[in-house]
């Protein structure tokens, strides 16, 4: 068994600010209601005419530097996202093809909001049992391309943005355990309907809003927090740790309230949690990969520190990886 590091991190958004004082120009909401009920002051827009894979390839290009490595010595790319370019080929290639990373095996992975833990999980198998050595994982999404901006009580929420890690063989930020969960008899409440094999793109499908993200917010946030809980304690139990042990918690950053929440139940004081939710908002599958950047670009994380990265999200999806940095 090889061990499992962080070799590079990097993160990417694009520079467009939406703030919550421009939301209240174009629908019924305000400033006070966002912040007190989400924490979110700002999110990222990215241009029209940029895809997924292009702040992917950004975030890419950032981990990959600072991993000390070219992008031949890439052996796979795996990208998490809910926003893919198109429905094939998956954006994972495109990055592959942009990036020049011509030795590399490249697919995608569709766990919404969790999508960047479960890709790190993956990226850690591939690594450990040897098969790969440098594996490329990407967080990265153009939510704001398929939120309904006459919903209010969704498109608030969302953001884009792009975040990537290289994992290979390493000592240092080393992936110590991993947790994935997935609950499939909650995927009604956070899905976007349209657009697949049950719902191909009719008049009636576009003319009814069925290609934007549809979200039951109530129940998300009640199954949200017991199961982030849920899924760090599994994954700080399996590294053979205690709480006490956790210096940081990174977790998916959708609401405020819900990850005071997670840090009252797990018992946590608020400072162990990692925020940047009031700056990016929610950005599914780039959110906890543009936290673990930040947090190590911040040096929020010392050396010999152990951190959490916890997810939940669309499927229903959860996970958790310990990493000790
Ligand atoms: N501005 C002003 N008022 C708004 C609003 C907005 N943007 N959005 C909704 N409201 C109104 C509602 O219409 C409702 O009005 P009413 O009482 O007259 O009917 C009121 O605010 C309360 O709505 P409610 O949905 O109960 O608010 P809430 O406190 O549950 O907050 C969310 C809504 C979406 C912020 C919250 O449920 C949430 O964050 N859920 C989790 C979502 C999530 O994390 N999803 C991603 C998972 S990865």
């Amino acid at each position: 068994m090889q061990e499992a590091g962080i070799l590079g991190l990097g993160c990417y958004l694009p520079p467009k600010r939406l703030t919550n004082s421009d939301l209240e120009k174009i629908m019924d909401t305000s400033d006070e209601w966002i912040i007190t009920r989400t924490g979110i002051k700002e999110r990222r827009i990215a241009s029209s005419e940029k895809a997924t894979s292009d702040l992917g390839l950004e975030a890419s290009r950032a981990a990959i530097k600072d991993a000390g490595l070219k992008p031949e010595d890439i052996d796979l790319i795996i990208t998490a996202t809910i926003t893919p370019d198109m429905a094939f080929p998956a954006t994972a290639c495109i990055i592959q093809d942009k990036i020049g990373a011509r030795n590399a095996a490249a697919f995608d992975i569709n766990a919404a909001c969790s999508g960047f833990v479960f890709a790190l999980i993956i990226a850690q198998q591939f690594v450990n049992t040897g098969f790969y050595r440098n594996v490329l994982v990407v967080g990265a999404e153009k939510l704001t391309s398929i939120v309904d901006w006459k919903d209010r009580s969704t498109c608030i929420l969302f953001g884009d943005g792009a975040g990537a890690c290289v994992v290979g063989r390493s000592e240092d930020r080393r992936i110590l355990s991993g947790f994935m969960g997935a609950d499939g008899s909650g995927g009604h409440l956070l899905s976007v309907p349209a657009g697949g094999s049950r719902l191909p793109a009719t008049e009636d499908t576009l003319k009814n809003g069925l290609h934007f993200l549809k979200m039951e917010g109530n129940e998300v946030f009640k199954i949200a927090v017991r199961i982030m809980v849920d899924a760090a304690n599994k994954a700080i139990k399996k590294a053979g740790l205690e709480l006490d042990d956790i210096s940081l918690f990174i977790p998916h950053q959708a609401n405020i309230r819900i990850l005071l929440a997670v840090a009252r139940r797990l018992g946590v004081p608020e400072e162990k949690i990692f925020m940047n939710i009031e700056r990016y908002g929610n950005m599914s599958a780039a959110s906890t990969a543009v936290a673990l950047a930040e947090a190590g670009q911040q040096k929020k994380i010392k050396k010999g520190d152990n951190i959490v990265l916890v997810a939940f999200g669309g499927g229903l999806t959860y996970g958790a990886a310990v990493i000790k940095w």
